[in-house]
Parts: C-alpha cells; sequence; structure tokens
C-alpha cells in the first residue's frame, strides 16, 4: 500500500465541512436547472474558473450565491448524500457537518425543508454507508445577534436532527462576544458548542469563543500561533483546532502548503484536526488534505495517524463509540501501515 492510499483508508473523522461548501459546479447546474433558477455563471467551467479568491470574504460571496440555487427537501439531500458518499471513500467514519440555516430561511426556505433533507441523508449514509453523521447549525456573525437568536429558537422544533451550534461567515469586525446570549441559549438546550475563530480574525476572538462563548472545540484557530499564552491554554485544555489546510491556502492563510504552520502546531502539543471546510471550492476532500500536507510539509506517518486519532477523539461521540472508532484506527495500522 502506498502512503496515499494508507492516508486515505485511514479511519478518520471529518468535524469541520460546511454542505453549502460540498455543492460541485456539475450537481449545482443540475439543481438550479431543475429548479429554473440562473446563476452569474454559465457552464461548469466558467463557474469552476472563478474558484480563485483573494481572502474569506471573496469566497463567501459566491459560496453564497452557490447556495441559493438550493430549493427542495431533494436539492439538500442529494448536496448532503454525495458529500457523504466522498467521505466514506474517503475513510471518514464519522461526519459532524455545518449547515447554514439563515443562508436558506432568508431566501424563504423552511427549517423544514433544508434540515428534513440534510437529516435524511445522514440516516441513509449510517444505513448504507457505514459513516456516522449529524449536522452542526451555524450562525452567520455578519448578521445580528438578534436575528440568530430567532434562528435558534426556531430550530428547536428540529431539535433532534442536529447536535451543535457553531458560528461562521465573516470573520474580521464580528467577535465573538456579539452572540453570547445565542451560545448561553444553545448551551442551556443541550447543544454542543464550537465557533470559527482565528481563521483571518486575531487570537483575541480565540479568547472570546473559549472563555465567553465556552465552546468545546475552534473551527481553524491557526492565528492562535501568535499569542504564547492562548497556545498554552490550548495545549492544556487540549482543546481540539479543527485545521483545513487547503482552505487556508486557497484563502490566502499561507502562500504555499509548504508554508503552513500544522507542523508546528503538532510539535506543540496541539489538538490537531485536518479537515476540508468547503472542499467543492478548495480543490479537494479530507482525504486529499491529508495527503498534500503529508507531501508538502514532511510529515511522517505516525503524525497522520496523531491527527486521524485526535479527529476521533474530538468528536461529539458517546465515548464508547468513540473507542470503537479508535480501535478501528489501530487494526487498521497494525495491518496496514506501509
Ligand atoms: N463558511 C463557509 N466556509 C467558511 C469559512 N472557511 N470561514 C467562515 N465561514 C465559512
Ligand atoms: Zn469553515
Amino acid at each position: 500500500m502506498t502512503p496515499d492510499e494508507f492516508l486515505r483508508g485511514l479511519p478518520k473523522a471529518e468535524l469541520h465541512v460546511h454542505i453549502e461548501g460540498t455543492l460541485e459546479p456539475e450537481l449545482l447546474f443540475e439543481i438550479a436547472a431543475r429548479n429554473n433558477v440562473t446563476t452569474s455563471y454559465s457552464s461548469v467551467d466558467e463557474l469552476r474558473a472563478a474558484y480563485e479568491f483573494k481572502n474569506l470574504q471573496e469566497f463567501l460571496d459566491i459560496y453564497y450565491e452557490g447556495a441559493g440555487t438550493l430549493q427542495t427537501e431533494q436539492d439538500f439531500y442529494d448536496m448532503t448524500l454525495a458529500y457523504l458518499q466522498r467521505a466514506a471513500a474517503d475513510g471518514v467514519r464519522r461526519a459532524e457537518i455545518f449547515f447554514d440555516p439563515q443562508t436558506h430561511t432568508d431566501r424563504g426556505i423552511p427549517f423544514d425543508v433544508f434540515l428534513t433533507g440534510i437529516h435524511a441523508a445522514t440516516v441513509t449514509a449510517e444505513r448504507d454507508l457505514g459513516v456516522s453523521a449529524a449536522p452542526i447549525m451555524c450562525f452567520l456573525r455578519h448578521l445580528p445577534a438578534e436575528a440568530a437568536m430567532a434562528t435558534l429558537e426556531a430550530s428547536l422544533a428540529h431539535r433532534d436532527k442536529f447536535i451543535g451550534v457553531g458560528l461562521d461567515s465573516s470573520e474580521v469586525g464580528f467577535p465573538p462576544e456579539i452572540f453570547t446570549d445565542v451560545f448561553a441559549k444553545a448551551q442551556a438546550e443541550g447543544l454542543h458548542l464550537v465557533a470559527h475563530a482565528g481563521e483571518e480574525g486575531p487570537p483575541e476572538y480565540v479568547w472570546g469563543a473559549l472563555d465567553v462563548l465556552d465552546v468545546e472545540r475552534i473551527d481553524h484557530g491557526v492565528r492562535a500561533l501568535e499569542d504564547a499564552t492562548l497556545i498554552q491554554r490550548l495545549v492544556d485544555e487540549a482543546v481540539p483546532l479543527t485545521i483545513c489546510p487547503l482552505s487556508n491556502i486557497r484563502l490566502g492563510g499561507f502562500a504555499r502548503m509548504e508554508e503552513h504552520t500544522l507542523p508546528k502546531m503538532l510539535g506543540l502539543g496541539l489538538k490537531v484536526t485536518i479537515n476540508s471546510d468547503d472542499p467543492a471550492y478548495f480543490g479537494g476532500y479530507v482525504s486529499e488534505n491529508y495527503i498534500q500536507t503529508f507531501e508538502a510539509l514532511n510529515l511522517s506517518l505516525d503524525q497522520m495517524v496523531t491527527v486521524a486519532r485526535n479527529s476521533l477523539e474530538s468528536t461529539f461521540l458517546p465515548e464508547t463509540e468513540k473507542r470503537k472508532l479508535i480501535g478501528e484506527l489501530h487494526t487498521y495500522v497494525t495491518e496496514n501501515r506501509p
């Protein structure tokens, strides 16, 4: 088995993927056609050619336009199942999947439509693909806290279909503290808490996510490296960081994969995981992120196994299920390590 094959088959969890960011141009155009909606792009090739981003905002503008083609429960089901099929082929045993409800409710698409479609695909994947999957609802931080609170309240009728809340969209200028009350209410409802922080925003936003929002994982967190006290805190508390290497390159966080600080993070003892973020836009699903990171940064296979183990340990699964998956990882490594 080659190292690439080994990395692809490695049992892993994906903890940072936006379902709207998995909508491949081919499916996007198919869905747009059946819904009789148009986009600013006339073909799959033209759309793909537009995937050149200088920063997060340039990406978000095109990502929200793409998500605007989704209308029916079937659309959300098809998109989610397509992602889960790719995830299964990538060794993913557990996927905790972000969705952006406000991108849909603000266009008049109700929770019942998108969450039912997303959830139904997770049930199919569990039954047919051996992938356990659970949605996490993200609030758009560029919209007011009142809108997030209204979204949380509306979501509670569907409390059984998602496991947690997160915070995404444009980071700089929208610190976590804005959403203190929303996260407190979500916590009181027994939901898991995560937040994007330190992607483009400063280390202070990571502090805010930890101290004020009380999140269990930090999404991205690459800029935490600028603050030694923060690094110590993240190490001491073993706070998982959901790093998305290809996303960081495509959005300008690092010029080249060779410059990514992931090896430094591992060396510091941070609980690093590797994820895809928006794979339809950033040129690769989770295994591609593992492979490109491994190759460009001269990581060892032992380090990659640590990353996979970190991902399984950082899921929101019950302890017994985590242990089972970690056992599966050990068996896989023993039998297949090149
Ligand atoms: N929404 C989708 N992808 C995102 C990212 N990388 N950062 C913030 N919001 C997002
Ligand atoms: Zn993200």
